[in-house]
């Protein structure tokens, strides 16, 4: 039987790190065999692009480089550590997706939806996320919060008009899907975003 495949989303300042760390081990007193990665990367070959698509100094990256990067570094993810995990029954949590995509290449940068859809079918036609938790909060607030981290990437570089429409488009792929995602007011306190996580996933995931 194949694997449960996890995936959390959100802006920046959204709180993923704390929640996957919970959500990781809630799974496995569940009973599952987690295995928690992360996009861009989860591979050797797809941390290494990674690092060129974070990297600051990188300024003149076009946008479609960006985007077919991303999407490089999943073929490789999915190839590699997602599609063989899944396939031996394991619950693959990952850190974003490519609802990311959607939402910083397709809000955030303003690609053509048509192109995005074109390789999301090429890379991963028949795979979705069976659950997908977005970690949602005012744009601002998430910008406070990233702020006080160390130096910025090159996407934490972006402006607040640039993460607003993130904010938007991640909203949008949530409303047209909503028995794959949960939508969870990451605004409050940890106590209480990791309460409404909880609730997910006891009535969705389970044991
Ligand atoms: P992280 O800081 O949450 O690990 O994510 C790395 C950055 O990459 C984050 O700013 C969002 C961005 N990103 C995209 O722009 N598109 C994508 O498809 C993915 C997976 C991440």
């Amino acid at each position: 039987m194949l694997g449960k495949f996890i995936t959390i989303e959100g802006g920046e300042g959204a709180g993923k790190s704390t929640m996957l760390e919970l959500v990781a081990d809630w799974l496995k007193q569940a009973g599952h065999q987690v295995v928690r990665t992360r996009e861009p990367g989860g591979t050797e070959l797809a941390e290494s692009l990674r690092d060129i698509l974070l990297d600051k100094d990188n300024v003149g990256l076009s946008s479609l480089t960006e985007l077919l990067l991303m999407f490089a570094a999943r073929a490789q993810h999915l190839a590699e550590l997602i599609r063989p995990s899944l396939a031996g029954g394991k619950t693959v949590l990952c850190d974003r997706f490519t609802d990311a995509t959607w939402a910083y290449q397709g809000g955030g940068r303003q690609l053509p939806r048509e192109e995005i859809a074109a390789l999301e079918t090429l890379v991963h036609g028949d795979l979705q996320p069976d659950l997908t938790l977005l970690l949602d909060l005012p744009v601002e607030q998430g910008m406070r919060r990233a702020s006080n981290r160390g130096e910025s990437d090159r996407f934490e570089r972006e402006s607040l008009v640039f993460f607003t429409r993130v904010r938007e488009a991640y909203l949008e792929r949530a409303l047209a899907a909503p028995e794959r995602f949960a939508v969870i007011d990451a605004s409050k306190e940890v106590e209480e975003v990791w309460s409404q996580i909880e609730r997910v996933l006891q009535t969705r995931v389970g044991s």
